[in-house]
């Protein structure tokens, strides 16, 4: 840790990407691939006698645990709040069950909630820092770090790759933080939607729109696929699971319209036979699943470190 510093982030909290300079992905990036260099074989003590909690009001599986693996590895002490069992489900605002928690003196809690700009909300009312885990169709800031991560790991850069973001992207945060990311990054970013599916005005951000699948995949170097957010949806933007899969589902076929080499990712939790085909999802030669998952705690650790060194500017 000698001598690392987050030079320009002076944040204690993590709410998105947006706005975040390439220096500091950058070095996020770096730190993020020297734990996973570790291997987990190395458990070091940087967050010895910090408090992390886990505040999660939507299922999670991968976020969760991987955030949970992370504090420990960097020795801290964790506390998962079961939200189902809490008194939350008594009525207790956010806001409420935010203080209670403060109260006892964490100093970080991990947010994941269906609310866009509950992160940022909360932020504002408590000491301990906030890492954003997904809020609402708002933003993901470290599934698109990690996402960053696995694609510099394995293509050496992001600068100048063209990345297709295939799904439901008005529903997706994982979309819009990655967006954020790659063009920050200087990579080329084509999005791939049914009209209904796809955020009006989106183009602003700096990318390429397509609603045919054949086109947007052209030439990719790295296919991100993301699943349809039912839960999010208020009407009936997408056709049947079968029609869908037939214009948008990711498969052996046409993938052949990208880079030769082009890898597949997908966030989680993946829908196979909708946006993805099972024997696509399982080829190792393609699919950098895994080591997403993978890079996930890695890219937690990096981010962990780095708002306990804004904190301890402030606080020790
Ligand atoms: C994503 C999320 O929750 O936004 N999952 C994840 O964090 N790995 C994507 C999704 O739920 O589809």
């Amino acid at each position: 840790m000698n001598g690392l510093n987050y030079d320009g982030f002076d944040n204690i909290h993590l709410i998105g990407i947006e706005g975040l300079e390439k220096s500091l992905i950058t070095k996020l990036l770096e730190r993020a691939a020297f734990f996973n260099s570790q291997k987990r074989n190395k458990k070091n003590e940087i967050l010895k006698d910090y408090l992390v909690i886990n505040l999660f009001f939507e299922n999670s599986t991968r976020t969760k645990a991987s955030f949970e693996i992370a504090a420990k590895s960097m020795s801290a002490d964790i506390l998962n709040i079961p939200v189902s069992t809490s008194s939350i489900k008594k009525g207790e605002t956010l806001i409420d069950t935010a203080s209670t928690l403060n109260a006892m003196h964490p100093d970080f809690l991990i947010l994941r909630h269906p609310n866009s700009g509950a992160a940022e909300m909360l932020s504002k009312h408590v000491q301990c820092s906030i890492i954003n885990a997904g809020d609402g169709r708002h933003e993901h800031p470290t599934q698109a770090l990690l996402d960053a991560a696995v694609i510099k790991e394995k293509k050496g850069k992001l600068e100048g790759l063209k990345i297709a973001i295939c799904g439901d992207i008005l529903n997706s945060r994982v979309a819009r933080s990655n967006i954020h990311l790659l063009i920050t990054m200087g990579a080329i970013v084509n999005v791939i939607a049914p009209p209904t599916l796809m955020p009006v005005g989106i183009e602003k951000m700096g990318v390429n729109v397509f609603h045919d699948l054949n086109l947007g995949l052209k030439s990719a170097d790295i296919i991100m696929i993301l699943r349809l957010q039912n839960e999010r949806m208020i009407g009936s933007e997408t056709p049947s699971k079968r029609e869908y899969y037939d214009l948008f589902g990711i498969n052996e076929e046409n993938i052949r319209l990208a880079n030769k080499d082009v890898f597949i990712m997908h966030p989680g939790p993946m829908n196979r036979g909708v946006e993805i085909d099972s024997l696509l999802a399982d080829n190792n030669e393609r699919s950098l699943i895994s080591a997403q998952v993978e890079m996930g705690v890695s890219v937690r650790m990096a981010c962990l470190e780095m708002l306990k060194l804004s904190r301890d500017k402030i606080y020790k």
